[in-house]
Formats: C-alpha cells, structure tokens, sequence
C-alpha cells in the first residue's frame, strides 16, 4: 500500500530558514526577559525551532510542543541531546497532558496561526498548575485608528497565503477562555502590537 506523507500544518514551515535570521535580530531580544521567571516544569506551546531554549534559566525542565513535523524536527536536531528537553508532536488545541502538570507555560508568536485560540489557551489553563505562570509574547490587532483597519484589510491575504492572524484580539480571548482580567498583566513591546502578557493562573 502506498505511504501518505501526513500534510504538513504549518505553511510557513519550508521557508522558515529564510527569515530566522533576520527575524530573530528584531525578535530575539525578547526571549530573555519573557524566560526569567519560568521554573519548574516548563510546557513550551508551539516551540517551533526552538528559539527560546538557549535562554531559559538553569534548572527548569522544558517539554516543548509543536505540530508541525518540519519545524519539530529542527529543533530536535538543535536540542534533543539535552536531558531536560523533551520535544513532541502536539497540537495546542488538544493537549495530551494530565490537568495540573506544569509550573510555567510559555508561548511566543504563536497564536496568530491557532485555529480555535479560545480552545488552546483552554488547554493551557487546564495543563498549568493552580498559581502557575503563564507567559506569552504575541503580536495583536493595533487599536490605532489607521494600523488596527489596515491590519482588518490584510488579514484575509495574510491569514489565507500563510495561517498567520495579523488581527487578533488576544487579551479578549484570553477572557474568553477563563483568565481573569485581573490576573492578566500586559506590556507593549512594539506599539500596541507585540505585547508581552504574563498570567497567573488562578482557578
Ligand atoms: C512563528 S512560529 C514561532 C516559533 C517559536 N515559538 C518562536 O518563538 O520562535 C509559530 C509556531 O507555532 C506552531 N503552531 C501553530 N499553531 C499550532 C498548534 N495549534 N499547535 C501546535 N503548534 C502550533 C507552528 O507550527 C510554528 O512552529
């Protein structure tokens, strides 16, 4: 019988290599800041190639999900010799974790391209512990009279050649799956459009 390739879910995936690095100049000096305070049990959701690893704190064990096979296999390739880090195939809407499991979630640049937002950071507040912390750099819909419209205007293209929603209310959404508000802190890293959020996750 003939082999099927399984699709792969991440478009930008093949082309990824591309722009790291150029990326990763605008970008990387985020990580960081964003890694600090995470300990313990780490879930890192989308982990992509696995940008973040090199710059958590010592001590902290890592599982890192993503469910694209093309972006897991390069961090696997980077990473999957180090003992504290565990990298698997897994979709952030369904997550194979017993409820309670995680110390720190940490998420970056990746729910621009979820398909059911409230659905995944359902899943994260069930997986992290109760007065576990949730960290997440995204970038967001601008409220900026001219930016926020043109960001509505190109979102189908972008969203239609790439997955990635340019337009996304995420401090909204994350209301909508159970945070909150009161234990949502936020902070603008570029305009109003990348902010960096940390969480606490109380029940
Ligand atoms: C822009 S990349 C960011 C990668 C990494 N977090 C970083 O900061 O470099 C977005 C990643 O999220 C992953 N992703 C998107 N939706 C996902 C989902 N539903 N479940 C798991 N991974 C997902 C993609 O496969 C991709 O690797």
């Amino acid at each position: 019988m003939k082999k099927t390739t399984p699709k792969e879910k991440y478009p930008l995936a093949s082309v990824y290599g591309l722009f790291e690095r150029p990326l990763e100049r605008l970008i990387g000096k985020w990580r960081k800041p964003l890694l600090e305070k995470a300990h313990g049990e780490v879930l890192e959701v989308g982990v992509g190639t696995g940008s973040n690893i090199p710059h958590y704190p010592d001590g902290v064990h890592i599982t890192g999900i993503d469910f694209s096979r093309k972006m897991l296999s390069k961090a696997k390739k980077r990473f999957s010799h180090l003992s504290s880090v565990d990298l698997l195939l897994m979709d952030a809407e369904k997550l194979e974790f017993a409820d309670d499991s995680f110390d720190t979630v940490v998420v970056s640049f990746v729910f621009c391209s979820v398909e059911n937002p409230v659905n995944g950071f359902r899943e994260i507040k069930r997986v992290c512990k109760d007065n576990g912390r949730i960290f997440l750099l995204e970038h967001v819909r601008s409220k900026k009279p001219v930016l926020g419209p043109l960001m509505d205007f190109f979102n189908p293209l972008v969203a239609g050649l790439f997955k990635d929603h340019i337009n996304r209310n995420t401090l909204t959404t994350l209301e909508k799956a159970g945070f909150h508000p009161d234990t949502i802190r936020s902070e603008n890293l570029w305009l109003d459009v990348v902010k960096r959020i940390e969480i606490v996750n109380v029940s």
